[in-house]
């Protein structure tokens, strides 16, 4: 899809209340787009509402829990009401976990599943029928992660929920191709959103020095979500199916393709450094 000219086209963004997805529909919004966007926070989306009316741009909003497949029914009807086919479709609502995975319990599990994994698959089943039906392409932007193709012993459940996102995006690119519908996997490193501050720490992540470390951690390695939503435009542009965004994913992406076993050796040896602290 070209997108140095969204004018006339309609873009939704799940989650953009905050960092990347309030950054992205912003993105979007300068390039023109009517901008669809949904959260939880609606203070949060109000304020991503207003900052894109600023720009003169169309935005509909809607409180809606991407787990909820009532709820993302709802919406798509209230949206389909209002357009045909959305042109973009971004899922990009999230949530993290740190901990083990014997430190996880079922109830993290179905939090974090519902919203991560079965959000994306609710955004997908609701909104790409309608793009298939109107017959005129668009593209769909999965949101993963790094940690949707490299793991952490800290991060089974997030790693469980991205590389299924992963997993998804690439079956959805074979089947959207001959309706002429891009798909790409978004798979940021480490960007400094307040996703650092709502993570579910479990077990011995669980710990206010732990929090601190992550924040701060984060904090410095300075790469914003506006930078993100840069490169998800290029790689929209692109066309590209998996698209690490920060230096540190794109490392990871080459480690994991090439050198399996090292990156496994770190691995342990990270994780035995941050379980023995
Ligand atoms: N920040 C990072 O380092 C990083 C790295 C890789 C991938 N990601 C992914 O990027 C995406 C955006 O994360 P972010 O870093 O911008 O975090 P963020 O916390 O700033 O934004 C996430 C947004 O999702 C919303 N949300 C949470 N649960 C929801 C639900 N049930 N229904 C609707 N909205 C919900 C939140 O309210 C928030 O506005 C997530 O999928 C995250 O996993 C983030």
């Amino acid at each position: 899809m070209d997108m140095k000219n969204l004018n006339g086209k309609t873009a939704l963004v799940t989650g953009a209340a905050s960092g990347i997805g309030r950054e992205t529909a912003l993105a979007f919004a300068r390039r023109g787009a009517d901008i669809v966007i949904c959260d939880i926070d609606e203070a949060g989306m109000k304020a991503t509402a207003d900052a894109i009316r600023t720009l003169g741009c169309e935005v509909y909003t809607h409180r809606v829990d991407v787990a909820n497949a009532g709820e993302m029914e709802a919406f798509a009807d209230a949206v389909h009401a209002r357009v045909p086919a959305v042109d973009i479709l971004m899922n990009n609502a999230g949530v993290a976990i740190a901990g083990t995975f014997l430190a996880t319990s079922l109830e993290d599990w179905d939090w974090i599943l519902g919203i991560n994994t079965r959000g994306v698959v609710h955004g997908c089943h609701f909104f790409i029928p309608a793009m298939v039906k109107r017959g005129t392409g668009g593209h769909v932007i999965n949101v993963s992660s790094a940690a949707g193709y490299t793991v952490s012993s800290v991060l089974a459940a997030y790693n469980t929920t991205k590389f299924s996102v992963l997993g998804l995006t690439e079956a959805l690119w074979e089947e959207l191709h001959p309706h002429g519908i891009g798909v790409t996997a978004v798979c940021p490193g480490l960007i400094d959103t307040p996703i650092t501050r709502s993570a579910k720490l479990v077990g011995q992540m669980d710990k206010p020095e732990m929090r601190e470390e992550m924040v701060e951690g984060y904090r410095k390695r300075g790469y914003g979500p506006d930078r993100v939503a840069t490169n998800i435009l290029k790689a929209v542009q692109c066309n590209r199916l998996v698209a690490p965004i920060s230096p540190e994913a794109w490392g990871l992406y080459y480690l994991k393709r090439f050198a399996p076993g090292l990156l496994r050796w770190f691995g342990l040896k990270m994780g035995q450094s941050r379980l023995n602290n």
